[in-house]
Formats: C-alpha cells, structure tokens, sequence
C-alpha cells in the first residue's frame, strides 16, 4: 500500500526578482497568467491536509511576489498544515511579516548567496544582499521560527568559515548550508559552480567545528553535493514515497526537476483530486518502487537505503532515467561523474573571471552574461 505523502512544496509563482545562477526552478518556467489562482490553491491545501500531508513549504521563484500570500499562508493554516516560507525576502515588510503571522505562518527561511555584499549580489544578479540583512533583524522580532539558507558552491567556499560567522551573528534557530545541486540553471552553470573535492573537504570539518560550537543555540545542516559521494542520495526521500510538488500552474510532480524526463506526463490539480494523482497516476508510479530497477541496483543490499538515487540525474547524465544514478560507485556510468571531478580538479578555485546564465524571469530567454558589472572581488 502506497503510503501518505508528508510535505507539499507549493511552487505558487516562478516570477523573481533574484537570477541566481543556481536556481532549482526548470529552464523553461510558467507565466503569471498560467498560476493557480487563490481559491484554487485554498482547495490543494485542503486536499493535502485529508492526504495526511503536514507540512507545506510555499517556494517560488518568490512567494512573496504572489499579493494573496497572506490567504494562502491563512488557508494553509486552517487546514492544519504547518507552513514554511522560503524566501529571499525581497517585498517583505514588517508589516507584511506581522500580517503572515497573524495569518498562522510557522517558520520563515530566508536565504543569502554570501557573507560579503558584493559576491552575494553578483551571485544574485540583483543588490539585494542589504535589505536581506536588515530583515534578518526584524524577523527575530516575531515569534516565528527561523533559518537562514547559504548556498555554497566553488565560487564563495574559499571563505566559507566568515559566511559561517555572518549566519551566526543573524541569530537564526537554524543554518543550512547547502551546497548547490546540479539540476535546472545550475547545471547550466556546473563547470563554474562544482567544488573541488579539497574544498568539500574543508567545508565539512568547518561544519562539523561550527556544530559542536553552536550545538544548543543554533541546529547547523549540511547539504552535500552528491557528486563527491560512494553512493547516491535517497533524492526527494524515494521516488513518490513522502514529497509532492505542485508548479505554479499546478501540475504536480514528485520532485523539482521531473519536468525533464522526457515522455512523462505530469496531472494537474485542475483535473484530478490530489489523492488520485498520489496514489493512481501513472508519473507518481513510474519510479515508485523497486520494479524499475536495473542491475547492480535490482540486486544490490543498498536499494532500500537510496532507492537507486536520482532519476532525474541518470537523465541529465546518461540519457536514460532508468538508469543507475551515475553518482554511484557501483554504476556502469560512473566514469561520468569521475571525468568531471578530474576536470574540476584541474580548473582553478575560484575564477578571477567568471561567466555565467543568470536565471531569468518566466517568458524571456537565459543570456549569457559576462561579468562584471558586479564584480565579487572587491571586498
Ligand atoms: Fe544504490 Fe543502485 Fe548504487 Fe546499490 S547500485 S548503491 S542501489 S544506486
Ligand atoms: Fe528528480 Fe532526483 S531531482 S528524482
């Protein structure tokens, strides 16, 4: 018997005021005029909360660019699910905030691209690494849980221990670090983003320092990038096993970057209750399972621990979703993922110039940019 999903991510809008160039939302995104409307929205909240789901984390792009946040935060809070904004922060007042708590929001996650003002605008494209400060302030004023998100990558992982003490000195109940993950606009920018192994190395004994340090003041998490790993990640916790995603446009999709396997149709909330997509469509069963599975994965005693990794990444990599997630030591392709840790290892730490795509807003095309006009270097 197939078992209750546990948290939605509700993509309410891919519009942005950020471009960071490790966005996990798909290369080809959705327009305001194709969003879920608000009551349409209220409804999937309530069909979540009767599918046993608990939790509910209202993403983006930016959440807060949708002017019905407060109803959805107020609707999600009425259905019983505990609600979790992931934000940038950019269009969040303190009334606002005020306003979203009254409305029942549990937990804010306000995440920064880096310590530094300058790198972290240049990573965003965007100056807003200021305001993100400031509001990092008011928010300790609520009562309301709170985690500050840093992303990390080759690019800011040389100061990684000053990024540590910046989160730090933001007083947050909780700090992830996460390292980038190589799906959407970031594999688009890979070759610039990917640490090297010496760099994955340091990040983990300065997070493992930092946790015993703040151990009882601030919980400290750590996002690795797989590609350093012996075995795959269980992505997304299995394959339609605890998560489902709804884009903007409310098709729903058991992980963010589905959307690129080709042949796969996705059902949307506007056809279909919640409760039949989970259980009968045939997206939420492709992979659900062991049934799929090739060999050395079929046979193999750690299939019940990853669930055969990524299947979206076997995609991105070797063309074929069924495939052994090539992150894998044990899989067939996995001088994949070894020719790029070589090339990695050749290229320098961090670039004196870098070019990259900025993740651009829905219905214009990615560009390439070629910095400065924010340089990263100046402080
Ligand atoms: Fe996991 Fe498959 Fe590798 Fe075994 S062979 S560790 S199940 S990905
Ligand atoms: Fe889709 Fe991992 S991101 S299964």
């Amino acid at each position: 018997m197939t078992p209750n999903p546990l948290a939605l991510i509700a993509e309410i809008t891919h519009r942005c005021p950020l471009h960071c160039v490790y966005c996990s939302n798909p290369l080809q995104m959705m327009g305001a005029e194709s969003e879920l409307v608000t009551q349409e929205w209220i409804r999937v909240f309530h069909e979540a909360a009767r599918l046993g789901i608990l939790h509910v984390h209202l993403t983006g792009g930016e959440p807060l660019a949708r002017a019905d946040l407060k109803e959805l935060v107020e609707a999600a809070h009425s259905a019983g699910l505990y609600t979790n904004l992931i934000t940038s922060g950019i269009g969040l007042s303190e009334a606002r905030l005020a306003s979203l708590v009254d409305a029942g929001l549990d937990h804010i996650q306000l995440s920064f691209q880096d310590s530094r003002e300058q790198g972290a605008n240049w990573i965003a494209g965007a100056k807003t690494h200021a305001h993100k400060v400031a509001l990092a302030e008011t928010i300790r004023r609520f009562r309301i849980a709170f985690t500050v998100n840093l992303v990390v990558h080759r690019q800011n992982l040389d100061h990684l221990e000053e990024m540590i003490a910046f989160a730090e000195q933001l007083r947050p109940d909780r700090m992830e670090i996460a390292h980038a993950q190589y799906y959407g606009w970031a594999l688009k920018n890979r070759d610039t983003l990917l640490p090297t192994r010496r760099q994955l190395e340091n990040c983990l004994r300065l997070v493992g320092e930092a946790q015993k340090r703040l151990s009882g003041r601030i919980r400290i998490d750590c996002v690795v990038p797989d590609y350093y790993a012996r075995y795959p990640k269980a992505c997304m916790g299995g394959w339609g096993r605890s998560i489902m995603l709804i884009n903007p446009g409310g098709e729903v999709l058991p992980c963010h970057a589905a959307g690129v396997i080709p042949g796969m149709r996705f059902d949307s909330v506007r056809e279909h209750p919640l409760e039949w997509i989970w259980t009968d469509s045939a997206a939420f069963q492709r992979f659900r399972g062991e049934q799929w599975m090739p060999e050395p994965c079929r046979s193999c005693e750690r299939r019940t621990e990853d669930l055969g990794g990524c299947r979206c990444q076997a995609f991105l990599l070797t063309d074929d979703a069924s495939a052994t997630d090539p992150v894998c030591t044990l899989a067939p392709t996995h001088h994949l993922i070894e020719s790029l840790q070589l090339e990695t290892r050749s290229g320098e730490e961090r670039s004196e110039d870098v070019s990259w795509t900025y993740r651009l807003n829905p219905t214009r095309e990615g560009r390439h940019v070629t910095l400065p006009p924010l340089s990263p270097r100046s402080n």
